[in-house]
This record gives structure tokens, sequence and C-alpha cells, in this order.
């Protein structure tokens, strides 16, 4: 790349070093800086995911001749493993890692994906919901670099970039449909009518589904990230072997509540006491994860049945949990629903699903990128707001 090139080292925020009067032929210009897509050519999105402990970068194409969004090129780094020694995510080291990694995978995916900065159509960003100082580095990058090259910017939501991501896979969903979406912040049951018509039907009244996976984990000893580990653990297991809550299973709503189930989790620990065979762990983790997967399971046909809808669209780090997809696609099956899902490798934090969800908005006339360079954040933000 140039010396002009503002993701060369040293060169974060910089001078704008395209001419002013650029415009890319896919994007009109409108009062004020605002930009809109145009369906004559094809719209080039760079998204950047920082909200918590991954740093994601991507590059979609969307609309001119494509019939679906193309993801050209994803980056992401994990910080698992650093944080991994605390137990949990560390806030002030996750800003400080999106911070050294975010440019270098900005890099990586142009280079991937066969594509120079200047054609870049928007930047896309995290606004939130999300750890706040982890969510300003990925801002102040996107509009830095959008101001340094005079394009525009797009704040996305981290649940809508989640809820549209099986737009990307080989078996896209249509609209309307009704959404489950279940990560380690968040449990909510959505009717979705199309891009930015979301209505929420229930979420969780305490902890998130995938904050149920890692906290039974980490009383299991099984450490951070606990939903992958107790997952793989409780393969080996007998679900039946310890009964544990359903809770709200029969509240007749679309609501939902685990934190009773890390308490009778933590019961069962306690009564085991010393030190326990792995087969009474495993056995433990299956009986967690039964108890997770029923009631996401009998919530979503719930939820299905209320609205009248065949489409189940599931979506979130927990979508990777393997029991809840084959449980999912069962129950699905026997009523003549279909059901999607992200990717696996695009079920958890990533920059895809945020270009994604920008290229979304855009082409559906939901959003207007701009070239205000002016940015905040939003750690707590409801998706209907
Ligand atoms: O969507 P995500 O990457 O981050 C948030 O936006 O929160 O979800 C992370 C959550 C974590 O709680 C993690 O333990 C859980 O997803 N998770 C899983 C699996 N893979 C990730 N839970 C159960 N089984 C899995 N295979
Ligand atoms: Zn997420």
């Amino acid at each position: 790349m140039g010396s002009t090139n503002p993701l060369a080292d040293g060169h974060v925020v910089g001078r704008p070093c395209v001419p002013s009067c650029w415009m890319p032929e896919a994007i009109s210009r409108h009062n004020g800086g605002l930009m809109q897509i145009s369906s004559n050519s094809s719209t080039l999105v760079l998204g950047i995911e920082s909200s918590c402990d991954e740093t994601g970068v991507a590059l979609v194409e969307v609309g001119g001749s494509l019939a679906q969004p193309q993801l050209l090129a994803h980056a992401l780094h994990s910080q698992i493993d650093m944080h991994r020694a605390y137990g949990g995510v560390v806030p002030e080291l996750a800003s400080r890692d999106h911070i050294r990694r975010v440019i270098p995978l900005a890099r990586q995916v142009l280079e991937q994906g066969g594509r120079t900065l200047e054609q870049l159509n928007v930047i896309a960003y995290t606004q939130g919901p999300g750890l706040a100082g982890a969510l300003l580095v990925g801002a102040g990058v996107a509009c830095s670099l959008a101001a340094a090259l005079d394009k525009p910017v797009l704040p996305v939501h981290h649940l809508e970039g989640h809820l549209l991501s099986p737009f990307l896979s080989a078996d896209p969903p249509e609209f309307p449909f009704v959404a489950l979406l279940v990560s380690g912040g968040h449990t909510q049951l959505m009717q979705v009518d199309g891009v930015g018509r979301y209505t929420l039907l229930g979420e969780t009244i305490d902890d998130a589904a995938g904050e149920a996976f890692d906290k039974s984990a980490k009383l299991m000893g099984l450490g951070y990230p606990g939903g992958p580990a107790l997952s793989r653990l409780a393969e080996f297991g007998d679900a039946q072997a310890y009964k544990l809550p359903r809770p709200l299973l029969h509240s007749g709503d679309l609501d939902f509540s685990f934190a009773g189930l890390k308490t009778a989790v933590l019961t069962q620990v306690k009564k085991l006491g010393g030190q326990p065979c792995d087969q009474v762990w495993a056995d433990l983790a299956a009986s967690t994860q039964a108890a997770i997967v029923e009631v996401l399971v009998k919530k979503a046909l719930k939820a299905l049945d209320a609205t009248g809808m065949k489409r189940l669209v599931v979506a979130g780090g927990v979508g990777a949990n393997a029991s809840l997809r084959q449980e999912l696609n069962a129950a699905c099956a026997k009523r003549g629903v279909r059901v999607h899902y992200p990717e696996l490798h695009l079920c958890t934090d990533n920059g895809a699903m945020i270009a994604l969800a920008a290229a979304m908005r855009l082409q559906a006339g939901k959003a207007q990128a701009r070239k205000d360079y002016a940015f905040d954040v939003r750690p707590r933000w409801d998706l209907q707001q």
C-alpha cells in the first residue's frame, strides 16, 4: 500500500487522502452529506465489530447485479486466550487489544478481498450494545478512517448484525420470520417483518442463555468461555441424570429466566462435594444443557404459534450449540417450519454481520451513511429504539 494509505503504520487518524470531490458510483450525495445506495452498481462495505472480546473486520458487497449480499473477506481476532487467565472478560484489556488488532485485520481483509481502500463505499461499525471502551475503539477507528478517505460511515446495532447474519449463509431466510436471538448478553424472541421492522415478543428477565451456559460451566470448573466447553462435555453425559428447573416454561408468555438454573447447578455442585468423577461432571453438563435447550425450543415454538409464522431464524453465539440445533430442527420439521442459522463460524461475534447489517439497511432504505465523523457509542441499546 502506498504512503497515503491511512492503514499504513502510524497513520490511523489522518487527513483526507482522497479528493473531497471523489464520489463512488454506487452512492449519490444528499443534503448534509447523507449517502444512499443506488440500484445500478454494487456497494462495498467495510464492517468493524469490537463490542466485547472479539475484534472482527469484514468486507461485504451488496446490490448491483448481485442477487444476494456477498462476503468477500472477513478476519477475526478472539481475545479468549488473553481473558482466560481472569475467568472472564476484563474490559480495559479488551479495549487495548482491539486497538492493537483492528488496523492489521482491516489490512488483511482488503488484501484477502482483493480490494483497495479507495474502492470502499461505506465504513460500518458496531455502535452498541457492548463494553463502552471496546465500542469506542471500533467507532473511533471507523470514523477516523472514513474521514481520512472522505467516505461515509454507518453505525450498526450489534443485535441487528446477529439477527441478519443468516442472510450470509448458504440457506438464507426470507422475511417475515420469528428470530431467536441467543447470545452471551441477550435472549430474545422477535417478530421480524423486514430490515428494521422488529417487534420484541419476549426476552429474558435476568440472565441470558449464553450467561447460563457460561456461569454453569464456571461452577463446574470449565473455565471461560463456558458455553462451548460445557456443550463438548455434555456429549458424554446423561441429560436425565439431574432434574434441573425449566424456569418460566409454562408462564404463558414468551419471556425467559435462567438465573434460577444457575443456582440449581450451584446447589448440585455443592452436594457433589469432594472431587466427583468425570462422568458425574458430564452428566451435570448434559442435564444443564438439556434444561436450557428445552426452554429455548419450547418458547421458540410458542412464538411461532403466536405469530402464525412458518420460518425461524436462530442467531447469536448459543446458536452454535449442536444440541439446540438438533432439537429445533426436529421440532420444526414436525411442524413444517423452516429453520435458518448463520454459518457456524458467524454465530459468535464477527465483522461480517456488521458489514452485512449496514449493507442491508442501506439497501432497504432504512439508513443513510453520513460524512459526519462525530461519534458516540451506546453500551445499552434496545433494538426497537
Ligand atoms: O453472540 P456472542 O458471540 O456474543 C454476544 O453478543 O454476547 O455469544 C457468546 C455466547 C457465550 O455465552 C458463549 O458461551 C456462547 O455464546 N456459546 C455457546 C456455544 N458457542 C458459543 N453456548 C453453547 N454452546 C455453544 N456451542
Ligand atoms: Zn454478539
